[in-house]
């Protein structure tokens, strides 16, 4: 199998003497090479699925199936970048001295656009730069999924507009396989080739494009319209 499949994934939190279902059967395909946008309103679960799908979390019941390789990278809404390190340094965090490549990892850093700030420290970088620094991070972790959970979300407009192009054009250059999860139609509608959309801890309706222009089908309360 290629890619990651969710199957009747339930979850609740117990919060004081409450109990939260926060999802409650949530069966989802999550195709390789592609961008998957997770959408929906505040509070609604995105996080915690995203979460439970690479592994930070445990589901109540439910299956989660992983194709061949099964190694995610994070992409959070904020760097988390190690402040000790230089651009280089939290790049190549996490891997090992075999794994360590100049060339790949130069290539990666290109590919976001920080060439020549290789040495240059996350304070000494803009809001936008340090997100595209954990974004090389991810990429450079060879991850068979990266998870981003609205990792534009802080920036500004005109920033976002530009990350949400180099987050497109570095995708299609490396076939990357992304879920992404966002609160933004238009940056699920501008990102996504595959829309889920979550409402009361469901799947409430997807969208599937073939290509970027449009064409797809679209699922919505067990009809395809
Ligand atoms: N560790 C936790 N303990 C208790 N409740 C939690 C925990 N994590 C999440 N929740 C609850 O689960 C629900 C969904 O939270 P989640 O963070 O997944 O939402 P979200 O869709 O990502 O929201 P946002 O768009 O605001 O980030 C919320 O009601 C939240 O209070
Ligand atoms: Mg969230």
């Amino acid at each position: 199998m290629a890619g990651i499949k969710l199957v009747d994934i339930h979850k609740e939190y117990l919060v004081e003497d409450r109990r939260i279902q926060v999802l409650k059967g949530i069966s989802l395909e999550i195709p390789e090479n592609q961008i998957t946008v997770i959408l929906g309103r505040s509070g609604c679960g995105k996080t915690t699925l995203l979460r439970l799908t690479g592994g930070l979390e445990q589901a109540d019941s439910g299956e989660i199936l992983h194709g061949d390789s099964h190694r995610t990278a994070f992409v959070f809404q904020e760097p988390r970048l190690m402040p000790w390190l230089n651009v280089w340094g939290n790049v190549t965090f996490g891997l090992n001295r075999h794994e360590q490549d100049r060339d790949r990892t130069k290539d990666i850093i290109a590919a976001v656009g920080l060439n020549g700030f290789e040495k240059a420290y996350p304070s000494q970088l803009s809001g936008g730069m340090q997100q595209r620094a954990a974004i090389a991070r991810a990429l450079a972790y060879r991850p068979s999924f990266i998870m981003m959970d609205e990792p534009f979300a802080a920036l500004d407009y005109f920033t976002r507009e530009q990350m949400q192009k180099e987050l497109q054009r570095v995708q299609e250059k490396r076939r990357s396989s992304i879920l992404f999860v966002t609160h933004s139609i238009d940056e699920a509608l501008l990102l996504g080739h595959k829309i889920v959309i979550i409402e009361e801890g469901l799947v409430k309706a997807y969208m599937r494009f073939q290509s970027r222009e449009g064409s797809g089908i679209c699922w919505r309360n067990g009809l395809f319209i």
